[in-house]
């Protein structure tokens, strides 16, 4: 069930690329070769509604003039300078905007490149954070089972999904994971968070318990996890987790590299579930995924502790080449202007409702076990095929795409996140194309 390879496609074989089936995808590539708007256009001349921000990134939409003039414009001003005892006036600006946006309290900011590196940011910040008050004995980190935090080896470590490190070696010590919170049978069909789960955080009691709460260094969860299938928090379930990690003495950190700028409702996850972590990961949205950067923001009083020795000292050893890489802060600063005159950043609170709605009304759709929202994110859950997990989403996921609409399927999970800038014709038109896929699959 693929393509034919095209006849204008460049050679695909020298891109190992990145989570994809190489041999089957190179057998019959999917290219897109330009995108304005809600749409990519495919290397056959389709227009494909976006329906999932490209990789949860594109939040302002595609082809945002003003960010492509804004990179051009720092290039020829500024390529590149580091941010190792130097820096540069663009990248102090646009921690200054993020930190404006933020939740009250967030005001410091640390630049990464990526997903990945805002979680191993975050994930060192808070061991330092303990180390530099003199508590030497928190160094155990837990993660969730069926979390996603990224690819490095602290995030696959505290990550729980097998098959990112199953042949990776042992990867962090001193980790462990809280249960996920998916599959309660109350919570089927459920609209906007699930009733049924708040009691699960209070496993961290339990995991505490048993290696000492004293050794507990951090706790790190997605708000929304995206990457296993959608998985929205239980009504509660992130107030007891915060409280938990109260009585434990530990960080709490929320990995928001797929909610952060906009796509609950509220600039932050943190704003629109109203639970408030030590340290957020972010990424993606941050500058419309124009050039890559990530961002880790940190509450005041975590970033102080670090800035008690000698003024002379290093306080964080860790940092990238390109941290506050001047170009990413310009295409970050032109996504911020765009975001606040659209007001993109409370765009899904206001069209979630009708979202809501389409979204809900594939129910009685064939193979259609469960559907979940929340903001602008929406999964739809399919039956296996006997035997071959999988299988059946990606039948789904090639058959919207040859309808002319890009979805995500992880497993047989249809995972959702369109551009904030979307409107309700292309609600219907995305939730349309996904009812016809799902009738021509078996
Ligand atoms: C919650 C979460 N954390 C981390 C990452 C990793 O981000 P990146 O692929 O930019 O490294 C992702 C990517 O999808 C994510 O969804």
């Amino acid at each position: 069930m693929t393509n034919p390879a095209p006849s204008n496609a460049p050679a695909t074989d020298a891109f190992w690329m990145p989570f994809t089936a190489n041999r089957r995808f190179k057998a019959g590539p999917r290219l897109l070769v330009s995108a304005s708007g809600m749409f990519y256009r495919s290397h056959d001349d389709r227009e494909i509604l976006d329906g999932t921000a490209g990789l949860w990134t594109v939040n302002a939409g595609h082809g945002r003039q003003e960010i492509v003039d804004a990179v051009a414009r720092q290039m020829a001003t500024l390529d590149y300078a580091p941010t190792f005892q130097m820096g540069h006036p663009i990248a102090f600006e646009f921690a200054e905007r993020l930190a404006s946006i933020a939740p009250d309290g967030f005001d410091r900011v640390f630049f990464t490149n990526s997903g990945s590196e805002s979680v191993e940011t975050a994930l060192k910040i808070a061991l330092g954070y303990h180390y530099a008050r003199g508590d030497h004995r928190r160094t155990r980190l837990i993660g969730r089972e069926r979390g996603y935090h990224g690819t490095n080896f602290g995030g696959i470590s505290v990550g729980g999904i097998v098959t990112n490190r199953r042949v990776f070696g042992p990867g962090l010590p001193g980790v462990d994971h809280l249960p996920h919170t998916h599959g309660l049978a109350e919570n089927v069909f459920a609209q906007g968070q699930p009733p049924q789960g708040a009691h699960l955080a209070k496993e961290l009691d339990r995991i505490a318990a048993l290696h000492g709460p004293e050794t507990i260094a951090a706790v790190i969860v997605e708000p929304v996890a995206g990457s296993t299938g959608v998985l929205i928090p239980p009504v509660g379930y992130l107030e007891e987790l915060r409280a938990a990690c109260d009585r434990i003495g530990c960080l709490l950190i929320f990995d928001e590299v797929i909610t952060g700028y906009g796509r609950l409702g509220q600039a932050f996850a943190t704003q629109a579930l109203g639970v408030r972590p030590d340290l957020i990961c972010t990424a993606k949205g941050i500058n419309n995924g124009a050039l890559p950067m990530g961002a880790v923001f940190a509450r005041r009083e975590v970033h102080d502790a670090y800035m008690t020795g000698p003024e002379s000292m290093i306080e964080l050893f860790h940092g990238y080449t390109c941290s506050g890489h001047p170009a990413a802060c310009a295409a970050g600063l032109a996504t911020m202007d765009i975001m606040e005159r659209e007001g993109l950043m409370t765009r899904a609170a206001e069209i979630g409702p009708y979202w809501q709605k389409r979204l809900h009304e594939l129910k009685g759709a064939p193979h259609v076990i469960d559907i979940r929202n929340l903001g602008l994110i929406g999964g739809i859950e399919l039956s296996p095929r006997d035997g071959v997990v999988g299988a059946r989403g990606y039948d789904v996921f090639i058959k919207a795409y040859e309808a002319g609409a890009l979805i995500r399927v992880t497993g047989d999970i249809i995972a959702l996140s369109p551009p904030l800038i979307i409107e309700e014709s292309h609600i219907d038109r995305l939730v349309d194309t996904i009812g016809e896929a799902l009738h021509a699959v078996d």
